[in-house]
């Protein structure tokens, strides 16, 4: 059976810096509690007028594609992880598909939020084994900033979000090396705990004045519940992909966990007891971007080269859902 391989990483992020200091003008919040309970410095808003989710994904396709080595007529599949698709249907997929010239290939959306890039690496690894393709973009993007409450009432959601893109290029090797083993895990019992409940499909009128008047179009999250969850699920996958392939924490070289929020970052990093260089870290600058967090966090990992040629580097996620997984990668 053959591997498949991560050959190309790619990220773009909106040029508009939001800082700390920019929120404290237009809500009731300081530089310091963001720092202390995010770890969150500055974070990418989209800008209205140029970005969408499927011309960031493309943006970040073609550097992926670039250090790859590739064109994009190269590309046999898209594999499109977002929660927030540039419309209601179809999916930010064929957008992209279509961006790229790529007319006629498959583009398949996942919806799993912060985890969605690792599911969206997990169906394309198995799509490589069995042989169906041969090079698989896989893709994060989201614009978060248009769905917060920028209001002192949704501040504790609206300083952790944003926006930002980032593609994988994968493809099959015969080589013993690339990704290792994925594990995927969701519990809707946790649905309600972050989610956006509009527009929903389950009501009489979809779309109604009433419903813009109760604002259930934003970000909701019970914080408290999803950072105790975090904390638990992270060192759970991160262990169960390690025990798959008969490995040590020790072995890991670079953990890349989802950028949700530094405190559970760091939290984890304790859990499994990795040093500093061992651990890539940027929500810092670019906040919490969903399902783009891991792959725009890998790509600027490998840009600084701290992914190194057969180095094991583990990705790890949990977010809305719930829902968690892992990647085990040998580079
Ligand atoms: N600025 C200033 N004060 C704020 C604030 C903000 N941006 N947001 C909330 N507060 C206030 C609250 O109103 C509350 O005030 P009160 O004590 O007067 O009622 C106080 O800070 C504490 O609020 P609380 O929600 O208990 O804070 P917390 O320590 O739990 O931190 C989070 C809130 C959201 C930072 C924290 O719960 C968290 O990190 N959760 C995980 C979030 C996450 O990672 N999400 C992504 C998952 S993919």
């Amino acid at each position: 059976m053959k591997n498949s391989k991560i050959i190309g990483t790619g990220h773009y992020v909106p040029e508009q810096i939001v800082t700390n200091q920019d929120l404290e003008k237009i809500m009731d919040t300081t530089n310091e509690w963001i720092v202390e309970r995010t770890g969150i410095q500055e974070r990418r808003w989209f800008d209205p007028e140029k970005d969408t989710v499927a011309n960031m994904a493309t943006k970040a396709s073609k550097k992926a594609l670039k250090n790859a080595g590739l064109v994009a007529q190269d590309v046999d599949f898209i594999v499109f992880a977002t929660i927030t698709p540039d419309y209601f249907f179809p999916g930010s997929g064929v957008l992209l598909q279509r961006e790229l010239g790529l007319q006629g290939i498959g583009a398949l959306d996942i919806r799993n939020a912060c985890s969605g890039f690792i599911y969206a690496l997990s169906v394309a690894d198995q799509f490589i084994k069995t042989g169906m393709y041969k090079t698989i973009l896989v893709v994060g993007a989201e614009i978060q900033s248009s769905a917060l409450d920028k209001s002192t009432e949704g501040r504790s959601s609206s300083v952790i979000f944003a926006d930002g893109a980032g593609a994988a290029v994968l493809q099959a090797t015969q080589e013993q090396k690339g990704i290792l083993s994925t594990h995927l895990h969701a519990d809707g019992d946790y649905a309600e705990e972050l989610y956006v409940k509009d527009p929903g499909s389950s009501r009489k009128v979809r779309l109604s004045k009433e419903l813009l008047d109760g604002a259930t179009f934003n970000l909701t999250m019970n914080g408290n519940t999803v950072f105790k969850h975090a904390v638990v699920r992270f060192a759970e996958v991160i262990h169960e992909a390690l025990a798959q392939n008969k490995m040590q924490k020790e072995d890991i070289d670079l953990l890349i966990p989802h950028q949700a929020n530094l405190r559970i970052s760091q939290f984890v990093q304790k859990q499994m007891n990795l040093p500093d260089e061992k651990v890539y870290n940027n929500i810092m600058h670019f906040g919490n971007t969903t399902a783009a967090s891991i792959p725009i966090a890998l790509s600027e990992a490998c840009e600084k080269g701290k992914v190194k040629d057969n180095d094991l580097i583990c990705l790890a996620a949990f977010g809305s859902g719930f829902t968690w997984a892992s990647a085990l990668i040998r580079w």
